[in-house]
């Protein structure tokens, strides 16, 4: 196969040189694959964080009732729920990066579409398809990510997935401010996600497949050359003997040993993080902030949409500390102190709508606040990350798919019961059941989640199999 022409004029140059050149091509190339992929995270953030102040011009538009209002938030969540279940196969069939240009292409039409859809049944239909493209994404990305950075830094990218998820949700609220700054409606605020989408697709033509993928299709001499941009000397070899073992693994696996004594408990984990992770309610905020704000008192779409924004932005800033903080002071801490500074800001949410403050706009804002402070330091970046270090290696395409696709079907229950529970129970009736299930929360993870900071996969699969002991 012939060289890539970068590759052959490194090879005429003299050894030294030609070492030196090389990691510093490795190196940018293992980055520019994770600007391009990571536009699947920022894709994933944009298109579901969109919806919150497109809903103030929607409710009008097509006459939304609170039913209907759940149903034009909760459809993007079906078609994830599906890109989430079938996401992992599409990149086994056609590989990780045709299935990211398709999904690429799907974010780009489906943008479009949905800014000219008609009427809301067509409206539904568009957003299902964009979730698909959401869904399989939030597998694929950091599939791709993951297997085309070197060893050092793949925990650090994972979690840069997570950021470039915030930062799409923030980019869509200030997009959203700007076309309700202008009166534009909610069309526009749609349309705006052709852009990264088609960076999405053309980008992924000019990057390669993953050695891992060329691989496991027998295609080892392509899978070579990959590796060649990212480790070299030893470090290739040792990474393509880790491949073959994986492969040879894999074969050797079935899903049913997910459900035996002792992983099965990793399991529960997986999946009790993912359910947990929804069910304190963060994309009640996510998608419904304006509205909240609304009930809140702030009288303009305007006004609402702009406190949305400083939610936003302040979700990224904390998933950055985050990052700061994960390897220092471990994943059960900050998802710990998280859980309890959202548990105090729900009940704090409850009590003002309850005792209906006079100034209850600016408790709600502060609330909200540090609510989400309180998820971007723990049970956002953390919940990812633990799923991509709960399982044997052998088995961690399935475990996190099958966390993954679980912290969708949770987030659909929440989105689309929000607001019929708001007519139930009443405002403070709601967060108060979002804050206890935070509590619920906290025991789950105090009693079961493991410290896996500084753990080798190895050793985490031994403390699954040897009854929770180190
Ligand atoms: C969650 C999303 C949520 C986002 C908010 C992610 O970790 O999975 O459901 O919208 O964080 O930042």
């Amino acid at each position: 196969m012939a060289l890539p022409m970068q590759d052959r004029n490194l090879q005429q140059q003299s050894p030294q040189r030609h070492a030196g050149k090389k990691a510093i091509y490795g190196r940018r190339y293992a980055y520019t694959v994770a600007a391009i992929a990571a536009l699947g995270g920022l894709l994933f953030g944009y298109d579901t964080g969109v919806i919150s102040g497109a809903l103030l011009f929607l409710t009008p538009a097509f006459h939304l009732t609170s039913t209907s209002a759940e149903v034009a938030v909760s459809a993007v969540l079906i078609g994830a729920l599906l890109g989430a279940a079938v996401g992992g196969k599409l990149a086994d069939a056609i590989g990780r990066k045709r299935a990211l240009i398709v999904l690429g292409g799907i974010f780009a039409l489906g943008a479009v579409l949905t800014a000219l859809a008609p009427n809301l049944w067509f409206f539904i239909g568009f957003r299902i398809i964009v979730g698909f493209g959401i869904g399989a994404a939030s597998m694929i990305t950091p599939m791709y990510i993951a297997e085309l950075s070197p060893p050092s830094i793949r925990g650090a990218l994972v979690m840069f997935n997570q950021l470039a998820i915030t930062v799409g949700i923030a980019v869509a609220y200030w997009v959203d401010l700007a076309f309700a700054h202008a009166n534009m409606g909610w069309r526009p605020m749609f349309a705006v996600a052709f852009i990264p989408g088609s960076i999405l697709a053309l980008g992924m033509l000019f990057l390669s497949d993953t050695p891992r993928w060329l691989a496991s299709k027998g295609r080892w001499k392509a899978a070579e050359q990959v590796l060649g941009h990212i480790a070299h000397g030893q470090a290739k070899a040792d990474e393509l003997n880790g491949i073959h073992q994986a492969l040879e693994a894999e074969k050797k696996t079935s899903v049913r040993e997910l459900f035996r004594p002792g992983l099965r408990v990793a399991l529960l984990v997986g999946v009790g993080l993912a359910v947990f992770q929804q069910l304190v309610g963060i994309n009640t905020v996510i998608y419904y902030a304006p509205t909240i704000f609304g009930y809140a008192g702030f009288s303009s779409a305007s006004a609402a949409i702009l406190a949305t924004s400083i939610v936003g932005v302040m979700n990224v800033l904390a998933t950055i500390l985050s990052l700061l903080l994960v390897d220092r002071l471990g994943r059960r801490a900050l998802l710990l102190g998280g859980i309890i500074g959202m548990a105090v800001t729900l009940a704090g949410m409850g009590i003002v709508f309850a005792i209906g403050a006079n100034n209850a706009g600016i408790f709600i804002l502060i609330c909200l606040l540090l609510y989400i402070v309180s998820f971007a330091i723990g049970m956002g970046p953390v919940f990812w990350l633990m799923s991509s270090e709960l399982f044997p290696n052998r088995l961690r395409g399935t475990g996190a798919s099958i966390s993954s696709f679980s912290n969708w079907a949770a987030n659909l229950l929440v989105s689309i019961t929000f607001l019929t529970l708001i007519n139930l129970v009443g405002k403070p009736g709601t967060f108060w059941i979002y804050a206890v299930l935070a509590v619920v929360a906290f025991v789950f993870v105090w009693f079961l989640v493991p410290e896996t900071k500084s753990r080798r996969l190895e050793e985490i699969e031994a403390y699954w199999k040897n009854s929770r002991e180190w």
